[in-house]
């Protein structure tokens, strides 16, 4: 027996041999390979080893399998190595035939997200009002009727409840048409001194080039001892002013909304055809008045006070209402409202 295994071993020790020689040979991943193969393959010289131990005696098939085992693990191990120690070599080359340029641009241009024009405006606007020192407040698009109308001394009749005009969820439950019901929800809940912004979605059943069924509004109302038409005149010509520029002209005009009395609206100069002197040329945007509206405003009317238990004798303040849209369009001289809820990228991107 001593003999059959000395032979063996001399087998093994010339298998070991030759693969190690070709190990060494091989500078390629497919020659490392074939090169095992030789070895381990299906018709390799250690599994032809492997496939005569049947044949062995079994004290004999015991001593041989431990130094087959024993080669094969060694082979498989080499060989892993080997493969490593290649593909660093390869890696190596690769970098100094072709060093890196780390500022060389990347291939496919990445695309920053970024915050719509309409919600960009939101939040400018609403950190002026911030600053003049107003609270910011939030509502629900769904309301009641009473919170979006009868509070706020709309008559029964009055043509914005129709049908035709709002979106109804049901009896007495609409879309809200306004984000003055925030003048409802806030006075009810909270005792004056306030002062209060909120923005947010309305929605009303109209649809042209200047006007979407679902807009942006932004509402502020002030209520305190003492407050008079000249804090509201104050304190919307200094958010116009931070808006388009200090020296911004501004008028008030009369105006009716049924929970506001005196009601009016309030015009800036025309931002698109003011001449240097102060004059205005007159253009399409403002249809040649020279004058473009921005907001709706008053004093709260004293039965909008009863309706939310605040003292109308006591108290007084006032209230402003105006589209986010409409800043928007004038701002960047958007022609068509409905490019700001298409979503084209082509549109957005130049924001
Ligand atoms: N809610 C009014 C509108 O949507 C605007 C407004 C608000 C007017 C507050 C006066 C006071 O047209």
């Amino acid at each position: 027996m001593a003999d059959a295994l000395h032979d063996i071993d001399q087998g093994l020790d010339g298998i070991r041999t030759t693969y190690r020689q070709q190990l060494e040979a091989a500078s390629t991943e497919q020659q490392l390979r074939d090169a095992n193969a030789k070895i381990l393959g299906k018709k390799g010289e250690l599994t032809a080893v492997l496939k005569q131990m049947g044949s062995l005696a079994p004290e004999m098939r015991k001593q041989v399998g431990a130094r087959v085992n024993a080669l094969k693990t060694e082979v498989e191990q080499a060989f892993e190595q080997r493969l490593a120690a290649l593909a660093r070599a390869q890696r190596e080359a690769e970098l100094h035939a072709r060093p890196f340029d780390l500022s060389l641009p990347g291939r496919v241009p990445v695309h920053h997200g970024h915050v719509h024009p309409i919600i960009q405006t939101r939040d400018e606007l609403l950190s002026i009002f911030k600053d003049l020192g107003f609270v910011i407040a939030q509502g629900p698009e769904v309301e009641l009727e009473e919170n979006n109308f009868s509070k706020l001394a709309f008559p029964p009749d009055h043509p914005a409840t129709d049908m035709q005009d709002s979106f109804w969820v049901s009896d007495g439950v609409l879309l809200r048409t306004h984000t003055s019901n925030m003048q409802i929800r806030e006075m009810s809940t909270h005792k004056p001194p306030m002062a209060i912004v909120s923005a947010g979605v309305v929605y009303r059943r109209d649809d042209d080039v200047t006007h979407s069924p679902m807009f942006h509004q932004i509402e502020g109302f002030l209520v305190d001892e003492n407050v008079t038409f000249a804090h509201l005149k104050g304190v919307l010509t200094a958010f116009a002013q931070r808006l388009y520029g200090a020296d911004l002209k501004v008028r008030f005009r009369p105006s009716y909304f049924p929970f506001v009395e005196p009601g009016a609206e309030m015009d800036v100069a025309c931002v698109f055809c003011r001449r240097p002197d102060g004059t205005h040329a007159g253009c399409r945007t403002c249809k040649g008045t020279g004058w473009m509206e921005v907001l709706g405003c008053g004093m709260i009317h004293p039965a909008v006070f009863e309706n939310c238990g605040i003292d109308p004798e006591r108290y007084t303040g006032f209230a402003f209402g105006l589209g986010i849209e409409r800043v928007s369009m004038l701002r960047y001289g958007i022609p068509d409202i409905r490019l700001l809820f298409e979503n084209d990228p082509r549109f957005l991107a130049q924001f």
